[in-house]
């Protein structure tokens, strides 16, 4: 269908789950086990229900924030989502050069298909960029982490995301009964060794996990780079007091889009849990340390929940993957047009002019179980 007849990110699931070949859509779509964490990360969010206040003057409304400090035209960002090219010949090109248009920062995959370097190469100037490290290397080689991290952060990255739920990867049992042929693989993928292709995508890739990292290694990092540190994959109030205490500058909570420990919870589910366990302490709420949530994220009225929950921002990982596959970096654009209009409209509804006037009255999320 022509991208106008898009209207929302659902629209762009159905229409890759049509065009894309039954390989790439079975690794992005795919979830592990059972995928009911999969299916919770959308429920959870129509668990939580919006009180909205009127007659407030929302003649002009603002949906700008910052993000570790810089500068989001929205309060969400492109989460990391390895091997863009299964789907597309310009793989993870199309989110840069939207992003770019649109002032949208881009998390890059250890594992994209395109290089670190292709993709900053292609950026505008001054485009904001992270990255998500996959803890493959860290302790089995901290030189080549090391040249990695300090590469990433003299060619301008803004934030060291590593993921820290993925110590093996999830059985994603749809991915599972396809073969991984050569040329699927990304960029990273090629210069491995050690490529199990008998087992899908995931599977092939699996290889480049290190299952050794724990809370000891997060002062190495801290030590080689002076990027802020982010762990991507937090589920818990107690983690959350660990990650504080181990002094990084934020924490996603997130289950990896579902694909790691099925049945964890949602995000969102984690957010009400975490914020409570952090106050506690003293710790929250804290400029200097910020909390974002992922999973399931498909509508501005979504990010607006998590916001008023205590998250500074989220993340988006399928709906941008899925609308690059059907259309490349028109799509993508489409896709962002289409939360800026839907921010537009709600929070006028809200009777909310900025992203700081969104609090947590606005929302009634007793139906959640952490609450
Ligand atoms: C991911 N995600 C992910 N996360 C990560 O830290 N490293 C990675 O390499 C990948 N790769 C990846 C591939 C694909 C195909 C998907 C769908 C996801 C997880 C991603 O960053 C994010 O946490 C979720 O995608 C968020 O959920 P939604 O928005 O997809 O529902």
């Amino acid at each position: 269908p022509p991208l106008d007849n898009i209207l929302n990110m659902h629209d762009f699931e159905s229409v890759a789950k049509m065009v894309l070949p039954e390989k790439a859509w079975a690794y992005y779509s795919s979830a592990s086990d059972d995928e009911i964490t999969l299916r919770e990360n959308r429920l959870a969010y129509q668990r939580v229900w919006f009180r909205p206040r009127i007659l407030r003057d929302v003649s002009s409304v603002d949906w700008s924030t910052t993000i570790l400090g810089q500068k989001s035209s929205l309060p969400l960002y492109i989460s990391a989502t390895a091997l863009g090219k299964l789907g597309h010949p310009d793989g993870e090109l199309c989110l840069t050069k939207a992003a770019a248009n649109y002032g949208v920062i881009q998390m890059i995959a250890t594992l994209a298909s395109c290089s670190f370097d292709d993709i900053i190469d292609a950026a505008a100037p001054g485009q904001t960029f992270f990255l998500q490290f996959h803890t493959r290397y860290v302790n089995r080689d901290r030189e080549i982490t090391k040249k990695y991290v300090q590469h990433a952060e003299r060619r301008g990255v803004k934030g060291l995301f590593i993921t820290v739920d993925a110590p093996q990867l999830g059985r994603r049992e749809k991915d599972m009964r396809m073969k991984f042929v050569d040329d699927d693989a990304g960029a990273e993928v090629q210069k491995g060794q050690d490529v199990k292709k008998d087992q899908g995508v995931a599977r092939a890739i699996s290889s480049f996990i290190d299952p050794s990292l724990s809370w000891k290694d997060i002062p190495w990092f801290k030590s080689i780079t002076k990027m802020p540190i982010i762990l991507k994959g937090i589920a818990t109030g107690e983690d959350a007091i660990l990650a504080y205490e181990a002094g990084v500058q934020g924490i996603v909570l997130s289950n990896h889009g579902g694909r790691q420990l099925d049945t964890a919870r949602s995000g969102l589910e984690v957010l009400v849990e975490v914020t409570t366990a952090l106050r506690k302490r003293g710790y929250f709420p804290d400029p200097k340390f910020e909390i974002y949530v992922d999973g399931g994220v498909r509508r501005a009225s979504d990010v607006l929940k998590a916001i008023a929950l205590g998250a500074k921002a989220v993340g988006v990982g399928r709906p941008f993957l899925y609308a690059f596959c059907s259309y490349g970096q028109e799509g993508v654009e489409r896709a962002i047009q289409l939360f800026r209009d839907e921010f537009e409209m709600n929070m006028r509804l809200l009777g909310a002019r900025t992203i700081d006037e969104i609090v947590p009255e606005m929302v009634d999320a007793s139906s959640l179980s952490s609450h």
